[in-house]
């Protein structure tokens, strides 16, 4: 395939606007894949995770190359569906590595939303040509028009641009395919040039190990070749090599411009960097600009139901991250919960979907602790960061007297509607944000007229206090209609405190937290009545207290339980007492002691599950 009959697209949208539904239909009317008709008919089909297909998301990005007759000729598309949420913006960012162009899915019932937004600044930072589509015009909802003037006003683009389509009946989507080859340019890269593939993805095959995501950006890569790493010099000999069409078929051969998957014995996943860029051994090329590295934001320890199971645990998760790479990983150990894992994240539906994809692709149960953001500790013009509660310091060491914390920033935005019948949602969103220690909170409308407007409304945040309740409350406070994005806002320093949870005296380990100096008597207060619900009664009485800076914040206690648990069974039933006995040891296996108190493992499962 020449360059000229090349495009390499991305779909970019809010979430739920219909990206993965349009994919099914410039699948199917590209013949890639079978029209089915009916309720049964094809739906999501580039969402293959059981957790995409159960929430309606798209969590990993996906490529499909597609052929396309127009004009007499025959186009080569290959298009990548990208996820929507803000959590996975690194994905959307590196798939538009590998595109000249990208769709600007907008749903017409709902208009630009937050995400619209922040992605349609990832393709304009890239350069790359946006074409917007108004979605779902088929829906008696739908206002065509005036979301197009909004759109055209938000993002500076040319109404009569405007493609009007139904991914869902496929009104439109032709000409969505004939804008995608009149519209978008061609890639421009050189056959006859040294090789330069940039590995953009990879997953794992337990036959074939890493199979690689590429786009080409010179020469040309067949099956037999021998290439290597820019990152670690490796040499791999090519075994496979195709297009995803949608799912992998081999061609032999790849050239610039083309996107595709290549197998080259690679065994383990940490030698498949994002970001690499592979060469032709024995050339010598300039690697390609790599990826920005992420960061993670969110980091809680996870730990096996079955302390037994870690093992396990562990090589599930190298696994697992090996299809996302955004995830950190480090050992961790804690005498409630025994060993485990530290995992950052890129936020907390990014933590919520890897919990989910554990158990079910790997069917692991495990326990995910409070989510913490990282903290800045800066004494003595060193700067440290932490994050994991219990390595923070104590108000009362003379170190922390000394000592500034930082707190992760955030500048978020917030879209809501505003109409005479629904005055309520701005304040109320206002109000939401005071309540999380907002600052500069500021708002101006997204439309110029009409009697249902959009607002938007900006505001900096803690990061820590977005991570937990934040999007719920959004959520219902505006009855589902408000949507949320947020990006870094760097640091800033804040009387965070460490409270910890004590048992007679004893901290659990694993429910330490930071938590802002204002909030400790309800966070506390909070706390110490869940563990009162789901700690067994013990033999004596156990004070459960939250403790920070020295000072007990709250204290609950349970008292104890006065039964002999024998006391039923008399003398002569030796034999039912000492069964009874050995099944409390039984269950004693699979409790947790904390100073001289006994805790079943699920105790925590349930406080640190329950909202
Ligand atoms: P994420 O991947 O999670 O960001 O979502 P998405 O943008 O891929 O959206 P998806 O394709 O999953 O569609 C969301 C919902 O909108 C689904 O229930 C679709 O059936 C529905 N939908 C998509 N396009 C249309 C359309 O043109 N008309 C109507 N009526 N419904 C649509």
């Amino acid at each position: 395939f020449p360059n000229h009959l090349i495009r390499n697209f991305a779909i970019l949208s809010h979430i739920d606007h219909g990206k993965s539904t349009l994919a099914d239909r410039l699948l199917e009317e590209t013949r890639t894949i079978q029209r089915k008709e009916g309720p049964g008919g094809n739906k999501q089909v580039l969402d293959k995770l059981k957790v995409e297909r159960e929430r309606g998301i798209t969590v990993k990005a996906q490529t499909a190359s597609m052929f396309f007759e127009d004009g007499g000729k025959n186009y080569l598309l290959n298009l990548i569906d990208t996820p929507g949420h803000v959590d996975f913006s690194w994905e959307v960012s590196r798939s538009l590595r590998a595109c000249q162009g990208a769709l600007l899915l907008v749903d017409a019932t709902q208009g630009v939303q937050a995400q619209t937004i922040s992605v349609f600044h990832i393709a304009k930072e890239q350069g790359i040509k946006i074409i917007p589509v108004l979605n779902k015009i088929d829906l008696p909802a739908a206002g065509p028009e005036r979301i197009s003037s909004q759109i055209a006003t938000t993002f500076g683009l040319d109404p009569s641009e405007m493609l009007y389509i139904s991914a869902k009946t496929g009104l439109g989507v032709t000409d969505v395919l004939k804008a995608v080859v009149g519209r978008i340019p061609a890639p421009t890269f050189d056959v006859g040039a040294p090789l330069r593939a940039l590995l953009f993805d990879s997953s794992y095959d337990r036959y074939r190990g890493v199979i690689s995501l590429v786009s080409l950006q010179g020469g040309t890569i067949r099956k037999g070749d021998r290439i290597a790493s820019c990152h670690t010099r490796k040499k791999y000999d090519i075994i496979d090599v195709g297009i995803m069409h949608p799912e992998e078929t081999s061609t032999g051969v790849l050239q610039a411009g083309q996107v595709g998957y290549i197998a080259c014995n690679m065994k383990e996943s940490a030698e498949a960097h994002i970001g690499d860029t592979l060469h032709r051994v024995g050339e010598s090329v300039e690697p390609l600009p790599g990826f920005k590295p992420t960061r993670a934001m969110v980091f809680a320890g996870i730990f096996p139901v079955d302390s037994n199971d870690f093992t396990k645990l562990e090589e599930s998760i190298k696994r697992l991250t090996l299809t996302d790479r955004s995830v950190t990983i480090q050992r961790e150990s804690s005498t409630a919960l025994g060993q485990g894992c530290r995992l950052g994240f890129l936020g907390t539906l990014h933590m919520d979907v890897f919990r989910q994809r554990l158990e079910d692709e790997y069917d692991a149960s495990v326990i995910i602790t409070a989510p913490t953001v990282p903290y800045m500790i800066i004494q003595k013009g060193k700067s440290k960061i932490i994050s994991n509660p219990t390595d923070f310091p104590e108000a009362s060491e003379v170190s922390m007297r000394t000592a500034e914390v930082q707190e992760p920033m955030v500048n978020a935005t917030i879209i809501v509607p505003q109409g005479e019948s629904m005055c309520e949602y701005l304040g109320d969103m206002m109000d939401l944000c005071s309540s999380h220690r907002a600052q500069d909170i500021d708002h101006r409308y997204l439309d110029s007229s009409g009697s249902s407007q959009r607002v938007i409304l900006r505001s900096k945040l803690p990061l820590s206090e977005i991570v937990t309740d934040f999007f719920d409350s959004l959520k219902h406070r505006s009855s589902g209609f408000a949507s949320f994005d947020y990006e870094d806002a760097g640091y800033e320093k804040s009387d965070m405190m460490k409270m910890t949870f004590m048992l007679n005296g004893k901290p659990i380990d694993a429910l330490a937290m930071i938590v802002h100096r204002s909030a400790l008597s309800h966070v506390g207060k909070g706390w110490v009545k869940k563990l009162k619900e789901v700690i067994p009664r013990q033999l004596f009485e156990v004070a459960i207290q939250a403790v920070a800076g020295n000072k007990v914040i709250s204290r609950e206690t349970l008292s104890a339980m006065r039964k002999d648990v024998t006391a039923g069974l008399y003398g002569g039933h030796y034999e039912r007492k000492l069964k009874h006995l050995n099944k409390q040891k039984e269950g004693k296996k699979k409790m947790k002691r904390i100073g001289n108190i006994d805790l079943p493992q699920e105790a925590f499962f349930t406080v640190l599950s329950s909202k």
